[in-house]
């Protein structure tokens, strides 16, 4: 049975990098990444947008959204210099993709008001530590007025749990694992919107294996 309460996982992830971006290639692209970046294309979003990403890790999400966007330019962020250095040698693999990686929390993020046309983030809400509804609004701090925040990640739910019999590699199942028992499940999610005023105005997409939290456009 899937677990009633969170387990959750430690805040900046330094161990089992290089398995993790594996995984991440493999795995959170499918269920994540192109699901974000349909969100985004289907979107009201600028041809050229500047991007944040939001517990960035590898970048991949990153990297991803930019390929959609050409013209545009984004920033990741994240706690582990670890998960930081991998990400900018990813980068450099991809010619043409305008992104910087900054070490820091989302709990604090070091930007001005009103900078990123999109804010995007994948995998990463299940390892803040503490509340979620600050973390969405500083956030939301950050985007220009009629800008498009999308914060998704894995889901805590029964089908997410049986659906871990199906990976094959016992790594990868680990941290599937781990990563779908730190994970919220919608209803504790819609709970934490209902609370806030501006949060309470923001809807929450699913699709089978993952959810994220979209501003109204
Ligand atoms: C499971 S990884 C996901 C990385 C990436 N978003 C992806 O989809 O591959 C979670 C990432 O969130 C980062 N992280 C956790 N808490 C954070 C915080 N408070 N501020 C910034 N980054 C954080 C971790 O260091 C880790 O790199």
């Amino acid at each position: 049975m899937m677990p009633s309460q969170r387990i959750p996982e430690p805040e900046a992830m330094v161990d089992d990098t290089v398995e993790y971006d594996q995984w991440a290639q493999h795995y959170l692209h499918k269920v994540g990444y192109s699901w974000i970046r349909t969100l985004l294309t289907d979107g009201h979003c600028p041809p050229a947008p500047r991007v944040l990403d939001l517990g960035t890790g590898t970048g991949r999400l990153l990297t991803t959204v930019l390929e959609a966007f050409p013209l545009g330019e984004g920033v990741g962020i994240d706690l582990s210099d670890t998960m930081l250095e991998m990400a900018r040698a990813h980068v450099q693999t991809k010619p043409g993709i305008k992104a910087t990686f900054c070490r820091g929390n989302v709990r604090a993020l070091p930007f001005e008001t009103d900078q990123f046309d999109v804010v995007v983030s994948f995998a990463s809400m299940h390892h803040w530590q503490g509340p979620l509804a600050p973390v969405f609004l500083d956030a939301h701090r950050v985007l220009k007025p009629g800008g498009m925040l999308v914060i998704g990640d894995l889901k805590r739910t029964e089908q997410n749990r049986l659906l871990l019999n199906w990976i094959p590699s016992p790594s990868f199942r680990k941290l599937a694992e781990a990563s779908i028992y730190a994970s919220y499940t919608p209803q504790e999610l819609a709970d934490i919107l209902a609370q806030h005023p501006l949060l309470s105005t923001w809807r929450i997409v699913e699709n089978p294996f993952a959810m994220a939290v979209v501003t109204p456009q």
